[in-house]
């Protein structure tokens, strides 16, 4: 079975890849879909956001990345997708996945799994790490090296 995790990431967190680790050993295949939203303001361009993802997953073979562009429930369709898999924190987290995941069933059919996040990265968010790391703090504990990086050479740019 195929499960999809879809998500903004920006950037991806240890959260993230902690939900996708363990969708992994659920499905036979798990695709990370990297959502683009007209209406959000994005530290990190799609492309780079792919990028990050590809990286990131490199060592989950049975992971692949791909561009999530309109519906999720199209989407899911397209690549043969029965279950979305979402990452629960909050009260607040359920209320909104709640919703997509109705209508995502409602219009094609699609189950959602929540997985609740991991106690370690329970109150981590993509928001939080931008604006840590825009005040110059190293988040390195929080995503993946290379995403640390490439914030940090932001956050230079910026001050350069
Ligand atoms: O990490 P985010 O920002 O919560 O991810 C949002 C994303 C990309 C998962 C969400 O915006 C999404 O599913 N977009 C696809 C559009 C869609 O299907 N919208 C209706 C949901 S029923």
């Amino acid at each position: 079975m195929i499960a999809v995790c879809p998500g903004s990431f920006d950037p991806v967190t240890f959260g993230h890849l902690d939900i996708i680790a363990r969708a992994n050993l659920l499905f036979d295949r798990v695709i990370v879909a990297v959502g683009q939203n007209s209406t959000k303001n994005y530290l990190f361009e799609h492309e780079e956001r792919l990028e990050l993802l590809v990286a990131a997953t490199v060592d989950m073979p049975q992971v692949s990345v791909y561009s999530l562009a309109g519906l999720l429930a199209d989407f899911c369709r397209e690549h043969g997708a029965q279950v979305v898999v979402k990452g629960l924190r909050f009260a607040s987290d359920f209320e909104y996945e709640l919703q997509m995941a109705h209508l995502n069933n409602e219009i094609a059919g699609i189950e959602t799994l929540m997985l609740p996040a991991h106690q370690r990265w329970s109150t981590l968010s993509s928001t939080l790490i931008r604006e840590v790391a825009w005040c110059g703090q190293d988040v390195s504990g929080y995503v993946p090296a290379l995403v640390a990086e490439r914030i940090a050479g932001k956050v230079k740019s910026r001050e350069g």
